[in-house]
């Protein structure tokens, strides 16, 4: 579907009026082949041909006619305005691609493919989060932070982070957090129901928010709120396998102290590595931790964010929020990660 209110443009380019040289190469879009002029752009070529991409501005802009090349690194003004860990994936804005070379395309929405896992642990981390461990089949290219989709046999599912290193995937293994929702019919049948060796399915993945070497020595600040946590903690172990020099800190916040977890492993991991600082916050008054919200903490303890890179996960009013106050402290939108759990 169109994201265009104004779908005049497609009826401007034809083949039969179209100035462009008819010397230009091919575009590969679900096993079927297009044809892309000399400078004509791929968001171009593909309406030419009743493609149904998806567009609005035509300006890069507004990101919606964002596709992923499966072959080639895409030209690169077509990655321009966007995040480095889009960039490392070969995204890239259709309406600002012209293609020197045939490429293998996808729409965003057709990168992901379904594989199938059973799982081999199951460990509960405080009363209402229970990790998940499984082994998967066939090939699965994820990186820590990103969504999937988890599946039953029933094919019922939910959306999750993903919760181990990226390294596990050499040994085919994952991670996933999954917080238990009353009345929420798929986390109920995980937490009351799964079992070891269970089959499930796994989607996906998909999402930008993972953590990039491409530069070790920039701090990096974490802050989640209650299962926020799970995506960062993947992320943190990648920067941590990675040899990141920059200082880390993650300041995590719950309600209730019994609502934090993993606190033992972060605080061992405080004393282990000299770079990373670990903040467990909760909003009552309880010894042992600091008292208050996360991110006011965070912002009281790091009121100047210019060169940071901060990832941000909790539900959307959370995200929104600490969005902005990274922001006003200093923080790049560019730099700023914004994880939001699903409901
Ligand atoms: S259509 Fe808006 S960025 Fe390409």
């Amino acid at each position: 579907m169109s994201l265009n209110p104004f779908n005049d443009n497609k009826a401007k380019i034809s083949s039969d009026t179209n100035p462009l040289s008819e010397q230009g190469c091919s575009l590969f879009l679900s096993d079927k082949e297009y044809s892309c002029y000399q400078n004509e752009t791929v968001l171009d070529a593909l309406l030419r041909q009743q493609v149904d991409a998806p567009y609005a501005c035509r300006q890069q802009s507004c990101q919606s006619c964002l596709m992923r090349s499966l072959d080639t690194v895409p030209p690169s003004e077509s990655q321009e305005n966007l995040k480095e860990t889009l960039k490392a994936q070969n995204y890239f804005l259709a309406c600002a691609c012209v293609p020197t070379q045939n490429m293998e395309i996808a729409l965003q929405e057709t990168v992901t493919k379904e594989v199938c896992a059973q799982v081999i642990e199951i460990e509960k981390l405080n009363e209402t989060v229970m990790a998940i461990f499984l082994e998967y089949e066939g090939i699965l290219d994820y990186r820590a932070g990103q969504t999937i989709i988890l599946m039953n046999e029933d094919k019922l599912g939910k959306n999750y982070h993903i919760t181990s290193a990226t390294s596990k995937k050499e040994d085919k293994q994952l991670e996933i957090h999954i917080p238990l929702v009353i009345g929420g019919y798929f986390s109920e049948w995980i937490h009351n129901k799964l079992k070891i060796d269970d089959t499930v399915y796994i989607c996906g993945p998909t999402g930008h928010h993972f953590y990039l070497a491409s530069n070790s020595q920039q701090p990096l600040l974490f802050i989640a709120e209650g299962t926020g946590l799970s995506p960062l903690v993947g992320i943190i172990e990648d920067a941590l396998e990675s040899e990141h020099n920059g200082d880390i800190y993650l300041f995590h916040g719950t309600k209730q102290a019994d609502r934090l977890y993993l606190v033992g492993d972060f605080k061992e991991l405080a004393e282990y590595c000299s770079n990373f600082y670990y903040y467990p916050c909760v909003s009552t008054k309880t010894e042992g931790y600091l008292e208050g919200r996360a991110d006011k903490i965070a912002l009281q303890t790091l009121p100047e964010l210019n060169n940071y890179k901060v990832f941000i996960c909790g539900q959307s009013y959370f995200v929104k929020n600490v969005q902005r106050e990274a922001y006003l402290a200093g923080a790049s939108t560019k730099e700023i990660y914004s994880i939001f759990l699903s409901n």
